[in-house]
């Protein structure tokens, strides 16, 4: 089974999980209690379950992302414009990888941690080629 490995902003090791293969990402860490925002429950609508995947790139995302991707670059959210930031909630586990989330839970900024997350990757994905160039270089 591949592993996740949840490292927080220094590198650091906060997590280790072993997942079944095809495993939506959000799900998996949600079910192992990593502390992850995620407002709509998984529907590609709001970001906070954003990731960087440090090793273990998909070759592969939806059209859904990256077409809510390409909208938030053209209004200026240039960290969407990196080929390591994926929603986790439109990611599977094939292989080993490790993640960082991007949006912990603080009361201050967040109502609750978010909607609950069904085990698919919604909506019904379209899946296309994800180029990770060579000098992301921890594919
Ligand atoms: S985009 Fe809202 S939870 Fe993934």
């Amino acid at each position: 089974m591949p592993k996740v490995t949840v490292v927080d902003f220094m590198g650091d090791v906060q997590k280790e999980f072993e997942v079944e293969k095809g495993t939506k990402l959000l799900k998996a860490l949600i079910d192992n209690e990593v502390d992850i925002v995620h407002t709509c429950g998984g529907k590609a609508k709001c970001t906070t379950c954003r990731v960087t995947i440090h090793k273990g790139v998909p070759t592969k995302e939806t059209q859904r992302q990256r077409e809510f991707f390409e909208k938030l670059i053209e209004s200026g959210r240039i960290e969407f414009d990196h080929p390591a930031v994926f929603l986790s909630c439109q990611v599977v586990v094939e292989n080993d990888m490790t993640v960082s989330a991007s949006e912990t839970f603080n009361k201050v900024i967040h109502d609750s941690i978010g909607k609950d997350t069904t085990d698919e990757v919604t909506p019904e994905p379209v899946w296309v080629d994800h180029e990770v160039p060579d000098w992301w270089g921890i594919k």
